[in-house]
Formats: C-alpha cells, structure tokens, sequence
C-alpha cells in the first residue's frame, strides 16, 4: 500500500511519508495560529481517505469544510505539488459527510441519555460527587422500572420520581437530597439552554455511518461542524470522549493491520486536558493506548506541543511540528518541550529551526520500519487537492443533499419513552382517583396514546425491547466491569460503579 506523501523533506532532500501500517500510533501537528495545521490535517485526511480510510475530524473554524470541494489548481499550487514531487496531483474533492450537533451545519449527530452514561453525562452537567451519585441512581432506577431513558425530558421525568419517591427509594438506591436533585435539574436547564437538547435523542448516531467507504473504495471524511460546539468546551471535549468510548467498546481487537480502520482527528485538543481532573488524562492516556490495537488512529491538534499531557505525548508516534514563535516564557518552554521529543538529525537545529519555519513548512517525524521513528526532517508539506479554505452555504447544501445518510438522521424520532410512559401513568393514576387529568399529561400518554399503541402497538414494543435491553445490558456490563473505558472513567468519580 503506497504511503502518504507529507512532503519533501529539505534537510536531507528525502520524501517524507506516513506509512499506512502505522497509521494507527497516533500522531500530533503542532504550531502557533496561521503556520498550516490544518492544511497538513487536510492533506492527511486526503491521504487516508485515498487509501480507503475513513475519517472523522472536527472542524472548529469552518475552513476543514474545503475538504467537501476541489482546490484552485493555480500555478502556484501545481508549481509548490512539483517541487514536492506529489505524482498525479490534480485538483478534487473528497468524499465528506457532515455531521453537526445542533442539526444546522450538517445531519444532527444524537446519542441517547442511556448510551451516553451516567458518568460522562455527569462530566458534561458538571455535577459534583454527591449529584453525580444520585444520577446513577436514576439510571438505575430507569433499568430496573423498565424506563426508557431516551431524551433530556426522560431524564427530567425521572429526575421528578426520584425526587417524589425519595423516602421510598432511599433504602435500596441510597439517599437523595432534593438540593442535589435541584442541581442537576438547573445543570440540565443550562444544558438546554446551550443547545444541548437536540443532541439526546433518536435515531442515534451509528458508528459504521462515521466508518463508511465511497463506491469508488475512499473513506468518507466526516467532518462535524465545531464552531458554536466549542464554545461549550465540556460538552465538546465530552462527546469526543463519549465517540472514543463507543469505538474503543464497539470495535474488535484487530492488532496490527496493513492501514488504520477509520483516523479519528481531535482539533483543540487542550480543551480535553483543561482543568481536567489527572485521574481522567490518565484514563485518556490509557484508552489512547488500547484503542490503537483496534485499528483506530487519533491524531491530536493543538498550538503548543505540551498542551497534550506527557504520557498521551510519548504515544504519538507520527509528529507534524509547525512554527512556533519564542517570545513569551511559555513559547520557549513549548519549543523546548518540541525539540526534545523529536529524534534529533545532526543536520538539524530543532530549537532554531522551529522558530523561522515558513507557513506550510513543518518538522516532520513519522514512524518508519519497526515502528522506529525517522530523525527529524524539516519538511514543505505538499498541498492538499481540496479547497485550502470554508466552502458557501450552496455548496454545503449540495453535499449534504448527495448525503447517504440523511434519510436516516435528519428527522428526529420521538419514541414512548420514560417520559411519556411516567405522563402516561400519573394520568392513569389520576383517572383512578377520579380527579380531570392534567393537561399535559393528557396530551403526552392520553386517548391519543392508545391509538397510536393500537397502530404500532407491536413494532413500538419491539424498539422499546431492544433498546431497554441494550440499557440495561450497560449497565450490568458497568456493574461487571465489561465496559472497560466507562468502568475506568468511572473509576475517577468515587467508583460508584
Ligand atoms: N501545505 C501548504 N501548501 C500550500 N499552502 C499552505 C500550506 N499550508 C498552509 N498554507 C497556507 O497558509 C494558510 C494558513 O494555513 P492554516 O489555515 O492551515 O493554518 P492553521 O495553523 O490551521 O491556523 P489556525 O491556528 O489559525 O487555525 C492557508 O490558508 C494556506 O494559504
Ligand atoms: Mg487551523
């Protein structure tokens, strides 16, 4: 399988590659705002993509989105791609696929409250100990009552049972205080607030639609739409988290393959280890390593090379470091922290070179025979064929509406769920009580209820059957400790599980 040509590397005038076997021990492109990073992440993601790859990148500024269209094929470039020495270099797209949180950007990427977990839910809400405890115990209360726990409104039916049977529940479950139940529910508000609500729900995202192959044998590029995601750093960095998870949980050990089974790219990957807890990095650490031998390549972006913790540091084998200027203290502790990992080229001044890197210019190490890293090469990273640059509101339309999977995401479903299931009781039990059901209740679980029960009565039953024994199959499994990742997270958080 032919590599991936980076560029040329002008220190000892070699083409730098990336060896597809070696996808997968991850990698890092490093370097102050404007040096290239994301013109190098383009022409990585090209090249995996060419080689059958899948790819699945966040786009924070909206520029990844050139990937969807052809580039210009100016002089410019065609002259840069000959010194270079990239063969048959021709302007095109790439086959993309976008996928946005908050629906608007691409087709709405959903987890359900259940397949998110308690644990990472509890990091996303930013609960504390105590609240994070009593939010296991409405997972385990949904498992056990049989309760759907699909969407946020679910969560909040639940919550409110919880807090109603609190004396009841409180020899089995533990106790619960109506301030911490109160506290979840405010966190649970400002999640909302943030445009969180829209994202639990179904369909929910299946992972084999982030690993697909074109008919013409490229790996799909998805690209999720990260700009107003960002902003909400926690619910950003979580769902990263909650994606590595699923993969690290769903896929097959594989060990060592000819080319990675799908490039994962983490953009702004501070924003995973900022004021993290060390617990969790170390956990991150652990399942960067592990999820390599399931065909999964990460590869981190970030403007400082130390923003990335050392023990996940000392894992990327695959290193793309571009300028980084030393002025302040803590530039030259970045440049120190760059030279220093790299495999020095007696030819080559790290520290110094670093600093008077030109924009597309970058010191390049990638794994060689053995998994070996090669001495540094200060290297012209060869353009990528996409538009370097943001495409227009027609030509995201375009793609999107080639898409093959937006029959599948783009309408949300609203299956009976907890939330209607607890309506539906409250009104049985206020019928029997002989008092005029509430209004809401009537509309949730009411007369309209039963025909649509009468309609889908059966298939309805079935999801719900599946979906409750995928539930409660997590929980048992984190009880167990089969779900290795949630069960080492959890870890962290007091070992409630
Ligand atoms: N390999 C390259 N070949 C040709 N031009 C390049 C290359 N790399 C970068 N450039 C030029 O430099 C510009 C800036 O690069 P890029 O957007 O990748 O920087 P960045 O490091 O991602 O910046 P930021 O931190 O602001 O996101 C590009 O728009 C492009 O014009
Ligand atoms: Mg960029």
């Amino acid at each position: 399988m032919d590599p991936i040509l980076l560029g040329k590397g002008l220190t000892d005038d070699v083409a730098v590659t990336l060896l597809p076997r070696f996808g997968n021990r991850h990698g890092l492109v490093a370097g102050a705002t404007g040096t290239g990073k994301t013109v190098t992440l383009m022409t990585l993601a090209e090249g995996f993509s060419r080689m059958g790859v899948p790819v699945f990148m966040a786009d924070v500024k909206g520029d990844v989105s050139g990937l969807a269209v052809p580039g210009d094929g100016s002089e410019k470039i065609l002259q840069r791609a000959r010194q270079i020495g990239v063969a048959d270099y021709a302007a095109g797209a790439s086959p993309v696929i976008f996928w946005d949180i908050y629906g608007a950007k691409g087709h709405p990427v959903r987890t359900t409250v259940s397949e998110m977990g308690s644990i990472l839910l509890a990091r996303i809400l930013e609960l504390n100990d105590t609240q994070s405890g009593v939010l296991d115990i409405v997972f385990k209360l949904a498992d056990d009552r049989g309760l759907l726990l699909l969407d946020l409104d679910d969560l909040r039916a639940l919550l409110a049972l919880v807090a109603n049977e609190r004396k009841d529940i409180a020899t089995e479950y533990g106790l619960v205080s109506t301030a911490s139940v109160g506290a979840i529910q405010r966190a649970l508000l400002r999640l909302a607030q943030n445009g969180g609500e829209g994202f639990f729900g179904e369909p929910a995202l299946e992972l084999a639609d982030l690993m697909r192959t074109g008919t013409d044998g490229r790996g799909v590029i998805g690209i999720l739409a990260a700009d107003q995601l960002i902003l909400n750093p926690r619910l950003y960095s979580s769902f990263l988290l909650w994606l590595l998870s699923e993969l690290f949980e769903q896929l097959p050990e594989v060990g060592d393959l000819d080319k990675p089974k799908l490039v994962f790219v983490f953009d702004e990957a501070h924003l995973l280890f900022d004021d993290s807890p060390p617990a969790l990095v170390q956990r991150v650490e652990q399942v960067v390593r592990l999820i390599r031998s399931k065909g999964v390549g990460v590869y981190f972006c970030s403007q400082f090379p130390d923003d990335v913790p050392d023990n996940i540091l000392g894992q990327l084998g695959n290193r793309v470091q571009h300028a980084l200027r030393a002025f302040t203290p803590r530039d030259q502790k970045a440049v120190r922290v760059a030279a220093e990992t790299f495999v020095p080229n007696p030819k080559l001044d790290v520290a110094e070179a670093i600093s008077r890197l030109g924009t597309g210019e970058a010191l390049v190490s990638t794994l060689q025979d053995k998994g070996v890293p090669m001495p540094v090469q200060q290297t012209l990273i060869a353009p990528p064929r996409c538009r370097m640059g943001s495409i227009s509101e027609a030509e995201r339309s375009q793609v999107r509406a080639g898409s093959p999977v937006g029959m599948k995401y783009d309408k949300p479903i609203d299956r009976e769920s907890a939330a209607e299931m607890l309506a539906g009781r409250a009104e049985a039990a206020a019928k029997a009580a002989d008092a005029p059901p509430a209004k809401d209740d009537a509309e949730a679980g009411g007369f309209g209820q039963s025909i649509k029960d009468a309609v889908f009565g059966t298939k309805r039953r079935q999801g719900m059957v599946e979906t409750m024994a995928k539930q409660t199959a997590r929980t048992v499994g984190n009880q167990v400790g089969r779900q290795i990742l949630r069960g080492l997270l959890g870890g962290i958080f007091g070992g409630k599980r």
